[in-house]
């Protein structure tokens, strides 16, 4: 069984390693989408879906969830990093995330950190201007890097 509990497609794989083709951002449209529509966005009645893929070819996906105190909802994103590390974690190579009419929307602020924790600098996302790597969604980025260099403690090796 994969790690998965979710229904996922299989990814475009060479050698082992994702393969990102028109193939693959069509898939992450899709569950990117499919998340979206178990949003819980009651007060915003904005909902957002997610999904992005590991570069050995996991899918994740993460929607939306609000609540009552309007400040403490969660972003798509959250929903997604979370099944990343729950299902084992890696590296993220390409990510989509869609309003309700399926469009691709620009990740917040707080979630660019967040996914660039998980992805780097050369992670790609689907964004409205088209496919854009995260060292010009968020430049000059903080990261585990930074607390390497002075001898903390990252979760890098
Ligand atoms: N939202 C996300 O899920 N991801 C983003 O990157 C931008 C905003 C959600 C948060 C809130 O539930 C709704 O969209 C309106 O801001």
């Amino acid at each position: 069984m994969s790690r998965n509990s979710m229904n996922y497609p299989s990814a475009p794989l060479n050698g082992g390693e994702v393969e990102i083709c028109e193939q693959l951002w069509n898939q992450l449209h899709e569950l990117a989408v499919e998340a979206m529509g178990s949003a819980y966005a009651p007060y915003s009645r904005y909902p957002v879906g997610a999904a992005a893929v590991t570069a050995d070819g996991r899918f994740v996906t993460g929607c939306n969830v609000e609540n009552a105190a309007y400040g403490i909802g969660l972003c798509a994103e959250c929903g997604l990093v979370s099944e990343l590390v729950r299902t084992g974690g890696g590296r993220l190579v390409a990510f989509a995330c869609v309003n309700s009419q399926g469009e691709a929307l620009v990740p917040c602020g707080r979630c660019r950190q967040l996914l660039y924790e998980h992805g780097g600098a050369e992670l790609l996302l689907w964004m409205p201007a088209g496919i854009t790597p995260m060292k010009e969604v968020l430049p000059a980025a903080f990261g585990p890097e930074d607390i390497l260099k002075v001898g903390g403690n990252s979760g890098l090796e």
